[in-house]
């Protein structure tokens, strides 16, 4: 056997570990499987064929989901004139493609585990992380040809994999934590760093694992499951727009820390990796400018932020 064939075995075997600890961790958690409303409705969806109706029926056939979208297209953002009461008002407001989306951000949210009073994570910081990526991604996402509500989805949910961990092994997650501030680097670096207990799963693996057995779309998948690696030689399965999707998420991911609304965890902001910001097209001196208007965005999204803390 050559000297690159075992590296490769090896790097299998390890992968192979990884995704069993990633799994783990899930099943630690007693992360549920999704409604089968929010899997129909995103199978709809993306069908050609579905009528507005057949989906709207099938929504509203949940009602605590419904009243959970319903809260969140009658936050300020949305500002429906005089509010929404009922899917099928929202559809023609909103459109299907948006109603999907939040119905698909209702039901992982409500799935994710609770993070405790002392978690190493703050879900505050974490949260408004997520909605800062969310903005750019759905900003960045408009120069691809890309669904950018989608985008903004992708954002939003990028990071769950922290959730999911912090709650299953808070004492693992917050060593991690430490490094990072420690070495001054970022968490997902942390993360990967060996010491010496086993295989690690880091926070976009187990985003990954979690987001395939949701059976969540592949665009979505992506963006949760590769936004570190899709510019790196680690998201060689990624192609097309599944890879475009992923690289706007890790811009826009870099972009909110960079602006200052990172996830708490780790103050590092570090470089983009290489040709990131090109790839997506965000050029020299945009980055100034989409990190300017950061905090006015997030301003505006502070009801919407509050319903992501209080999934109830
Ligand atoms: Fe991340
Ligand atoms: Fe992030």
């Amino acid at each position: 056997m050559t000297s690159l064939e075992i590296a490769q075995r090896s790097k299998v075997r390890e992968s192979a570990a990884s995704n069993a600890r990633a799994l783990e961790l899930i099943e630690k958690a007693k992360v549920p499987t999704l409604p089968a409303v929010a899997v129909r409705t995103a199978q709809l969806a993306s069908d050609p064929e579905a009528k507005t109706a057949e989906i709207v029926s099938l929504v509203s056939s949940d009602p605590s989901l419904t009243a959970r979208v319903l809260k969140l297209v009658n936050s300020a953002y949305y500002a429906v004139p005089r509010g929404v009461s009922d899917v099928r008002r929202a559809v023609s407001y909103l459109g299907l493609d948006t109603l999907h989306q939040l119905v698909l951000t209702v039901a992982v949210v409500r799935a994710l585990p609770r993070l405790r009073d002392g978690s190493p994570l703050d879900a505050g910081r974490l949260w408004q992380h997520a909605l800062a990526t969310a903005l750019l991604a759905r900003d960045i996402g408009r120069r691809q040809r890309l669904p950018v509500e989608e985008l903004f989805t992708g954002g939003l949910l990028h990071d769950i994999g922290k959730i999911i961990s912090a709650c299953a092994d808070p004492e693992g997650f917050a060593r991690a934590c430490d490094d990072a501030r420690e070495r001054d680097i970022s968490l997902f670096d942390a993360e990967r760093a060996r010491d010496g207990r086993g295989p690690r799963a880091d926070h976009e693996q187990v985003g990954r694992v979690a987001a395939r057995r949701w059976r969540l779309p592949p665009r979505l998948v992506a963006c949760i499951g590769f936004h570190h690696a899709a510019s790196g030689r680690g998201a060689v399965s990624l192609i097309g727009d599944q890879r475009t999707a992923a690289l706007v998420v890790g811009a826009a991911d870099y972009i909110a820390r960079y602006a200052g609304f990172g996830d708490g965890c780790s103050t590092n902001v570090g470089e983009p990796s290489e040709g990131l910001l090109e790839e997506v097209r965000v050029r020299g001196g945009e980055l100034d400018l989409l990190a300017a208007r950061l905090p006015n965005e997030l301003a505006r999204w502070k009801s919407f932020l509050e319903l992501l803390h209080d999934p109830a």
